[in-house]
């Protein structure tokens, strides 16, 4: 044998060789990593602290947990348990027996362009898909709702006829002002008269706030307001009326004279 059929011989085997080496562990690939991932599996299963299935996060859009999602996207706001946020509480059964889910699903929709609720739509940052939302208002009415010992004749959500500053001033001293000070300067509760807070809040909520109180701190509702005053009466709808409307006059500056005060 010469040595070039020899060098040939050998570059053959060594090219086989080669082969055969990669050929073993490419074809056992599947099995061999299979068993290593079934092992991982395994020991992950055994490590502690790992989330079962139901436990894992999941993208913000498929929670239907509506307590969660009321803890991730109102109480911020409305506070948790829905009491003593800034906004305006929605655990109060005088409120959820006034309104009603369809109105609830509108500002979710929608927001609320004069006051600072923000809409919830899902093209928003931050939005509830519809299914989200239809789940979150049943479940108010169903965690808050409901109560039986409901005062008679409250007044309507949504105000029915236009009010007079000028009678609401009158309204006001009688109903108001022993707390909230004279022309809502205020004294033992905090100043109303003022365009800084008038300026943040709707007429809608001044008005809601008028019927339902804010019982989560110490402002009280229609029938107290007015039975415990020199009226000697509930608030009726049109009194609120007259009330919004002053308030509305101190923000817009109309009322100047109370607004500038001595
Ligand atoms: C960034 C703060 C904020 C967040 C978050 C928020 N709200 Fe509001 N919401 C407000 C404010 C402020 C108002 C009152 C607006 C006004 O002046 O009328 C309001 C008003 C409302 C009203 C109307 C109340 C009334 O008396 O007329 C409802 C119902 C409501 N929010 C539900 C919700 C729900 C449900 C969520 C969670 C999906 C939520 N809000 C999240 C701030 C917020
Ligand atoms: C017994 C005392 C008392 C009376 C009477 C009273 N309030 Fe209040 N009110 C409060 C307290 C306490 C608060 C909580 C915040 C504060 O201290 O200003 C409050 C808060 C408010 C707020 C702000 C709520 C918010 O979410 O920030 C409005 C608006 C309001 N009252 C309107 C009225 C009007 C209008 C009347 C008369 C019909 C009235 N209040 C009568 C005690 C009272």
């Amino acid at each position: 044998m010469n040595k070039t059929a020899r060098n040939d011989r050998l570059l053959w085997l060594a090219w086989a060789l080669g082969i055969t080496c990669l050929a073993i562990p490419l074809s056992g690939c599947g099995s061999a990593t299979g068993s290593d991932n079934e092992q991982r599996v395994r020991f992950d299963d055994w490590m502690p602290g790992k989330p079962r299935e139901s436990e894992r996060e999941r993208p913000y859009a498929y929670q239907l947990n509506a307590e969660k999602i009321f803890a991730t996207s109102c109480s911020g706001c409305h506070g948790d348990d829905g009491r003593l946020g800034p906004a305006p509480p929605l655990n109060d059964p005088l409120f959820l027996a006034i309104y009603s889910p369809d109105q609830m699903l509108a500002v979710l929709a929608g927001g609320r362009s004069d006051g600072l609720m923000p809409a919830f739509n899902a093209g928003h940052v931050g939005g509830l898909t519809e299914q989200q939302r239809g789940i979150l208002v049943k479940s108010i009415w169903e965690r808050w709702g409901g109560a039986s010992d409901l005062p008679a004749n409250i007044p309507p959500y949504l105000q029915q006829a236009t009010g007079e500053a000028a009678a609401g001033k009158v309204i006001f001293a009688a109903a108001c002002s022993r707390c909230h000070g004279e022309d809502g300067k205020g004294r033992a509760a905090g100043a109303l008269n003022e365009r800084g807070f008038l300026a943040l809040v709707s007429d809608q909520l001044l008005r809601r706030i008028m019927i339902t109180g804010r019982p989560d701190l110490g402002c009280p509702d229609f029938v107290q307001s007015g039975s415990e005053s020199s009226l000697k009466r509930p608030l009726t709808g049109a009194d609120i009326a007259n009330l919004v409307a002053l308030m509305s006059a101190w923000r817009s500056g109309e009322e100047k004279a109370l607004v500038d005060g001595p």
